[in-house]
């Protein structure tokens, strides 16, 4: 931790407030996103149900932590903004958070990760091939949710979710593309290619969030369009958030393995801004993620030291300002109705001092 940031262990007001307005949310958008999984077939329905937190492998009923739900409350609170109710973004909340979860559940197969949400990932808990179908299943019933809404607001929903996900297919495969890349010399991966593939596959979606709320809450096409790119920044922040807690995050509270990243020479930004600084611990770092072998616990807690060393840390967490303060000027010119505007700046604060 850094004196600098000292707020990343997200505890305090602001993250208890930033809780109860994912809360508020969640408990609007519930109904219709179990309707919604109950359409499936009864095997997909189970697994969804699973990776929302809400059975158990073989379909017994509980209430685990799901996720944060932080893209249906962006859809709310974006809905709200534009000065409708947010009951109007309930479409469009269901759909980006079966989306995500479609995303996640192929994500999780494709970086070999065992655990998500506290509990085996899908694919660990029923197979690798029910999960990919899950995925799929999962996505074509978010399609069917917009486009089931009446009038020219659902084909204007099933546009926007289209080009998030072709953008989230693209992120995907640089990041998937760029774990085979040095981490040194002309063919490193350059901070912004990251930017670029963050957007892409954390962004796109947070953007559509945002812009389906205020598509369906009838907002202006510039109000839209300023919302998805403030999504999208968020999107960047968060993504860059995410990278910190792969690295420094507490297994047991985000939920998800430590050092996957390191093992999987993913190239966050902590590592890059480390690895584009100079001094010594720079360079045994590059020495270290240099040796051919996958990197064991040690030595991942050895590379986490080192990238402190080397700023990589704070560099990461400008970065993530960097763009929460860009948000902040994309909310600001739509002139947001007063309380959203105020959710949503809480919501913004919790995403970067989160620990989950
Ligand atoms: C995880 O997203 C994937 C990223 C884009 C970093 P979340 O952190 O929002 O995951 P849940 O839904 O809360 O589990
Ligand atoms: C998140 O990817 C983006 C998508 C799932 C599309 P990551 O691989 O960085 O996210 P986590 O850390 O597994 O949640
Ligand atoms: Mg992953
Ligand atoms: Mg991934």
């Amino acid at each position: 931790m850094t004196a600098a940031f000292p707020a990343l262990r997200g505890v305090g007001e602001d993250t208890a407030t930033a809780r109860q307005i994912l809360d508020r949310c969640r408990a609007l958008v519930r109904p219709a996103l179990a309707q919604a999984v109950e359409r499936l077939h009864p095997w997909p329905a189970e697994m969804a149900a699973y990776s929302f937190g809400w059975c158990e492998v073989g379909g017994t009923p509980t209430e685990v932590t799901g996720g944060k739900g932080v893209r249906q409350a962006l859809a709310v609170l974006c809905a709200e903004a534009a000065g409708a109710p947010g009951e109007a973004a309930v479409a469009g909340a269901v759909a980006v958070e079966l989306v995500h979860t479609f995303s996640l559940l192929h994500d999780d197969i494709m970086d070999g990760d065992p655990t998500r949400r506290a509990r085996p990932t899908v694919w660990k808990a029923y197979g690798t091939g029910p999960a990919v179908l899950v995925g799929d299943a999962l996505f074509a019933l978010a399609v069917e949710t917009l486009a089931t809404v009446p009038g020219a607001r659902g084909p204007l929903a099933v546009r926007h979710l289209a080009a998030a996900l072709g953008d989230l297919v693209r992120g995907q495969a640089d990041d998937l593309l760029f774990a085979s890349r040095p981490w040194t010399g002309p063919e490193a991966v350059r901070p912004d290619e990251y930017r670029s593939m963050a957007e892409h596959k954390t962004g796109a979606l947070l953007g559509c969030a945002a812009a389906l709320g205020a598509a369906l809450a009838g907002a202006p096409d510039d109000t839209v369009a300023a919302l998805d790119r403030a999504g999208r920044h968020m999107g960047v922040a968060f993504q860059v958030v995410d990278d910190l807690l792969g690295i420094w995050g507490d297994p047991g509270v985000t939920g998800k393995p430590v050092h996957g990243d390191l093992r999987q020479r993913k190239k966050t930004l902590p590592v890059l801004a480390a690895l584009n600084a100079s001094g010594p611990a720079t360079e045994s770092l590059a020495t270290l993620l240099g040796l051919p072998d996958t990197p064991d616990d040690a030595t991942a807690r050895r590379a986490a030291e080192l990238i402190e060393q080397a700023g990589g840390r704070a560099a990461a967490l400008e970065e993530a300002h960097r763009h929460i303060a860009a948000v902040e000027a994309c909310l600001d010119s739509v002139s947001p109705a007063p309380r959203p505007a105020e959710e949503l700046r809480t919501l913004l604060a919790f995403l970067v001092r989160r620990d989950m």
